[in-house]
């Protein structure tokens, strides 16, 4: 492994981050203590994280919003997540955000929250010269109902700014079916549709989510590797995957990164990026992404110029900022 290179410094485009994931857990706890909330069973005793598995995770996640109750909280942990990103030498991110922990997906609500999310995004790239842009995101488990109300707020706030729409939550509820409506709204009103599937279900959950939602992205979509036929439609069509492997690891989907399918499916010609997903959760950054994967794999300088390349191309945002960051 040639190891004379720096990873840190390296230009990188994230495009699967959760707002509310990439919460610091100092942040919250801070928020919590400001406003007199008692979260429960958040924290362990170093202050990290605390959950045994998936479900618990999302649990967790959902605590920890609770204190995020205003426009304000959204611009200050905004600002604190892109310090983060800019402190592993992210130059571009795409942001999950939902419209039902910000304001309960009324349309007026939101437009408040994004406004204030915007603010502190145009005062980080000034300052620090990373670019945000939003995807928002509905739940699986809060159902299509939920979902239709943020593909309303997505419509309504679709633009430069807002530029795609996903789906995120527990993959075992429901079927990529029932959302159909939403991601057609969010497809009339322009948006770029990413969904999360191959996670927690199998490579049939990856199917439908491409035939029946119609995205350009999968979230994870790392089981596909369980079908090779479907690998190879992945890379005949050229559907992106949004790969966190240390959020996979940290979860328990495979053991440790010599075990994760990112290799295998690079190999075989998907076209794969690396992402954090939820950072603190899972005890990473994009330079400890990339690090494992420099250690477990053997990556060099050209494997992740090609991993920038293919997350540059997939990027939701316009052309003109392509330029800008190309
Ligand atoms: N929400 C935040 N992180 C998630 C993940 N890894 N899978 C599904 N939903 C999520
Ligand atoms: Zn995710």
């Amino acid at each position: 492994v040639d190891l004379s290179f720096d990873l840190a410094t390296l230009p990188k485009l994230e495009l699967h981050l959760h707002h509310e994931g990439a919460a610091p857990p100092a942040f919250i706890r801070r928020l919590a203590q400001e406003k007199r909330i008692d979260l429960g069973k958040v924290f362990d005793a170093q202050g990290h994280y605390a959950y045994s598995d998936f479900v618990d995770f999302l649990r967790v996640y959902e605590a920890a919003t609770e204190v995020l109750n205003t426009p304000e909280d959204y611009a200050r942990l905004t600002t604190a997540v892109l310090e983060q990103s800019a402190e592993s030498g992210v130059i571009y991110s795409e942001t999950f955000l939902s419209p039902d922990f910000c304001g309960g997906s009324d349309v007026g609500a939101w437009k408040e929250y994004l406004h204030a999310i915007r603010e502190a995004a145009d005062a980080a790239e000034r300052d620090m010269g990373i670019v945000l842009r939003g995807v928002i995101t509905c739940i699986r488990h809060f159902g299509p109902e939920k979902a239709r109300a943020s593909a309303a707020c997505a419509a309504e706030t679709a633009g430069d700014w807002i530029v795609g729409f996903g789906i995120a939550g527990d993959e075992a509820k429901g079927k990529p079916k029932d959302f159909s409506y939403a991601f057609d709204m969010a497809r009339e009103a322009g948006l770029h549709l990413t969904a999360h599937a191959g996670e927690w279900g199998g490579p049939q959950s990856i199917r439908d989510a491409i035939s029946d939602l119609g995205v350009s992205r999968i979230g994870h979509g790392v089981r596909a590797i369980e079908d090779l036929a479907l690998v190879d439609q992945l890379a005949e069509s050229g559907v992106v995957l949004e790969v966190c492997p240390g959020s996979n690891v940290a979860l328990k989907l495979y053991p440790d990164f010599t075990r994760h399918p990112i290799q295998m499916l690079r190999e075989r010609g998907v076209k794969v990026t690396v992402s954090t997903d939820d950072p603190p959760f899972f005890h990473t950054t994009m330079t400890r992404e990339y690090e494992a994967l420099r250690l477990a794999f053997g990556w060099d300088r050209g494997v992740f110029a090609e991993i920038a390349r293919t997350a540059l191309d997939a990027a939701f945002c316009d052309a003109a900022t392509k330029e800008k960051l190309a």
